[in-house]
């Protein structure tokens, strides 16, 4: 009896003690909340509503509904192939392959694309490619994800990351990966129309393979989307990174835009947007987000800088965070476990200009679309002690044009949204 007392007496503190941990919520990349999307079945919707019985896409995930008016003489087609989650067998897809919430925005985008061609049939193009109709002359874009984790929030329903053999590109995508890679590339499509490209997306976050794209898959027709991956991992003329989406966006308002356009913001005499520097984040043994914290010694008198460990906001972090970084001109968004932070596009969204400390990483898009350094403020790590130093030299004119750079050519273009994003990446296609 008094055994049984203390059994539940010690899984009421456990439970307390769980309780406690997770409902402190720090702004840590890990536990950033992501609205998962919920799983329908559009594709019965699309074909009850379309009088076609040609469309074919199995992924029981994306929405197709708003996409109904390819044109067939476009120049372009955008097209899935049935491998992964588009697999026919969608209990052996959802089963095996694991996506992250980021490919299936991008997924999402790309269906909605005006130019995505949901009539083209992957399989029927591999068994027969007499029933399918081949454009020498069109630019096919052929989209896969190769999917290696997802985020920790996501929907649980579709399991996490399936270690098995019938996984190929589960983790390391060397290989059997690389032979369904050649499948493709030897694929009737590819082979007729020779400007068709395979975009591979990494969205990961822990970059790619550093052998994948030099030892195991060479071809310049296949193009590797990757968030977090550092310069030697991707080949140069056709690769190119990707970002991660804002977890937490800042909208900022017509009079905040406007302050953008002005430089009103811009000048000492107003103070709409006070803070200089503004750092918000947590320490990472081995990251350079420890050498931000010792900062605050450097910051001259009536210098606004904001310099916060996560810690010390255990009440409204989230609103705390966002408050500041709309409200700052220039913002720390250093790596954390993986390159790619998830900061970069916070403080685009808020309109301010990322300060980078993150050593070769490979930033989104191709230079000639996004030309970063017209936006951001790139740091080596070993200098991030100089970091307020580098960021005073930069004038005010000079300062103003790049914010209304990072917020009006970059981020509105080609960072707001899966749609922007895919308008960048479609874009960096032809700016080779
Ligand atoms: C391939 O498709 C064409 C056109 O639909 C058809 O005429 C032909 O018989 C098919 N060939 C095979 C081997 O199934
Ligand atoms: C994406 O962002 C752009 C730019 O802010 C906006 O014009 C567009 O409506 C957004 N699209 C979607 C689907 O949210």
């Amino acid at each position: 009896m008094k055994f049984e007392r203390t059994q539940r007496f010690s899984l009421l503190l456990f439970a307390l003690v769980v309780w406690l941990c997770y409902s402190r919520a720090p702004v840590s990349d890990a536990s950033r909340g992501i609205t998962p999307v919920s799983s329908k079945q559009p594709q019965e919707r699309l074909l009850s509503s379309s009088s076609s019985a040609s469309w074919r896409i199995n992924d029981q995930t994306l929405d197709l509904l708003p996409k109904l008016d390819h044109d067939k003489n476009s120049k372009r087609s955008l097209i899935l192939t049935d491998i992964g989650w588009n697999n026919p067998d969608q209990s052996y897809a959802l089963r095996w392959f694991t996506r992250s919430i980021r490919t299936r925005e991008l997924l999402q985008a790309f269906v909605r694309h005006p130019d995505f061609d949901a009539t083209f049939v992957w399989s029927d193009m591999m068994t027969n490619a007499s029933q399918v109709e081949i454009d020498p002359q069109k630019e096919y874009v052929v989209f896969m994800d190769i999917e290696r984790t997802f985020e920790s929030n996501a929907d649980k329903k579709f399991g996490r990351v399936v270690k098995s053999k019938d996984n190929p590109c589960q983790r390391l995508p060397l290989g059997t990966c690389r032979d369904l890679v050649s499948g493709i590339l030897d694929s009737p499509l590819f082979q007729l129309a020779k400007k068709s490209t395979l975009f591979l997306m990494d969205c990961s976050g822990g970059g790619l393979h550093p052998q994948y794209r030099h030892d195991f898959e060479t071809s310049t027709q296949v193009s590797v989307l990757s968030v977090g991956s550092v310069a030697g991992q991707l080949q140069d003329k056709s690769d190119m990174g990707l970002p991660h989406a804002a977890v937490y966006p800042i909208y900022l308002s017509d009079g905040e835009e406007q302050d953008i356009r002005s430089c009103e913001s811009d000048k000492t005499t107003t103070n709409s947007r006070p803070h200089f520097f503004t750092w918000i984040g947590d320490g990472r043994i081995g990251s350079p987000r420890g050498g931000l914290f010792t900062l605050r010694k450097d910051a001259r008198d009536g210098e606004d800088v904001v310099i916060m460990h996560d810690n010390e906001y255990k009440k409204d972090l989230l609103s705390t965070y966002k408050g500041h970084v709309r409200k700052s001109l220039f913002v720390a968004t250093p790596r954390g476990m993986d390159h790619s932070p998830y900061r970069f596009t916070e403080a685009l969204s808020a309109g301010a200009i990322p300060v980078v400390h993150s050593d070769g990483w490979v930033l989104p898009f191709r230079k000639k679309v996004v030309d970063w350094s017209k936006c951001a403020v790139i740091i080596p790590e070993a200098k991030v002690d100089k970091t307020l130093q580098i960021l005073r030299s930069i004038s005010q004119q000079q300062r103003c044009r790049m914010r209304q750079h990072c917020y009006f050519e970059i981020y509105q273009k080609y960072m707001a949204n899966a749609t922007a994003n895919l308008e960048g990446i479609l874009e960096s296609l032809r700016a080779i």
